[in-house]
């Protein structure tokens, strides 16, 4: 018998979102976001599954999206870092790869490429509206476009990255699409600026296409702080659940885990569920960071170590045994809940399950 810890994916939730994601933007393609592992969702297997519906993917770098096409991955593949070298821009013909143009050199490498009389991929030119991570200043843009023939155009997309999407009410948002739309404007050049929180509630930052990332997984894509939270009715894709391998009664005053971090201040019923850091949980996880077993939370309690973590069961009405599964994170207990505990996003604690954890897909 294999260990009894499980990512379960919900495939359904998966389309789900994505529809919820298109209707909000009716008017927009809707480019699934699977960097890191589908957000640690398992990449191929959110792909294969999306392929008949998604207008499109996103990757982060080139390795992700020839491996897309060697498993059979016939939609458009926007690779958003573009080319970090020269010859990324051959895989990307090869494998009929959008390639995002976000720096200076990037563009030489490209005019090489047309003197050597090779074609070069569709291109979408990232524009630097205040994110200031990747993208071109204005007058960069300019002298690009200038420089590469039209026809390099054809099927050009401006896109650009809001910095805090999160917080809708962010005045930002709003000079950062300006900023954007103005030299959209200039070229007569389509657009993409939303991520998952712009969909939900920024309709003004639609373009030819979105980006949907987190939302796609079931996950809030608003900022914890912003007091704001999803219009789209997003169901959870990864339920986490790790059996009970270990279950001990101990004094009041008896410590728990390494470093002794945590005391009883009753008797108490510890369970030890097979899950830890080694897997992807956080070890900065504090005493009191929930899970939910038999319908109710429990209190993780002492340290993450690097295959186990203990919890304080001791309130838990039902009667326990060994092999009871407990849910770290899914339907009952929001990523977002657990994160916020953490003192991290959504977006870390799912990408960060290892692939030591296996992954069930269910279809419905
Ligand atoms: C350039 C770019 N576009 C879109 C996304 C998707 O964002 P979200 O997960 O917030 O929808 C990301 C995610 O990091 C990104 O880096």
């Amino acid at each position: 018998m294999p260990r009894q810890t499980f990512a379960n994916i919900n495939l359904a939730a998966v389309l789900h979102n994505y529809h919820q994601a298109q209707q909000a933007a009716p008017h927009s393609k809707t480019m699934a976001v699977i960097k890191a592992d589908a957000y640690g969702h398992g990449m191929l297997a959110i792909a294969q599954y999306l392929q008949q519906v998604a207008d499109g993917f996103a990757v982060a770098f080139i390795d992700e999206a020839i491996t897309l096409r060697e498993h059979g991955i016939t939609q458009p593949i926007l690779v958003l870092e573009g080319a970090h070298q020269p010859v990324d821009l051959t895989l990307a013909l090869e494998h009929d790869l959008w390639m995002v143009v976000h720096q200076p050199e990037q563009v030489i490498w490209l005019l090489s490429a047309l003197a050597a009389g090779q074609p070069i991929p569709t291109l979408w030119f990232k524009v630097d509206t205040g994110l200031h991570r990747l993208g071109l200043t204005v007058a960069q843009l300019d002298h690009a476009l200038a420089s590469l023939p039209e026809k390099t155009l054809e099927n050009a997309v401006l896109m650009g990255h809001f910095a805090c999407a999160d917080e809708p009410k962010n005045g930002f948002n709003g000079l950062q699409m300006e900023r954007l739309t103005q030299v959209a404007s200039t070229y007569q050049l389509p657009i993409s600026m939303a991520n998952s929180p712009a969909i939900a509630a920024d309709p003004m930052s639609h373009g030819l296409w979105n980006r949907l990332g987190i939302a796609l997984y079931g996950a809030e894509p608003m900022n914890q702080t912003s007091q704001h939270t999803c219009t789209l009715s997003l169901q959870p894709v990864m339920q986490l659940t790790a059996a009970i391998i270990g279950l001990r009664h101990i004094k009041q005053g008896e410590g728990v885990g390494y470093g002794q971090t945590w005391h009883a201040n009753r008797d108490s019923v510890i369970a030890t569920l097979a899950i830890g850091y080694g897997d992807g949980y956080p070890r900065h996880a504090p005493t009191g960071t929930p899970a939910w077993l038999h319908g109710q939370t429990i209190p993780l309690v002492g340290r993450v170590s690097m295959d186990m973590i203990t919890f304080d069961v001791t309130d838990v009405v039902e009667s326990l045994a060994i092999g009871d599964n407990v849910e770290l994170w899914g339907q009952h207990l929001s990523v977002t809940a657990v994160a916020k505990h953490v003192q991290t996003i959504n977006y870390e604690l799912l990408t960060r399950i290892s692939h030591r954890v296996t992954k069930k897909y269910h279809y419905n």
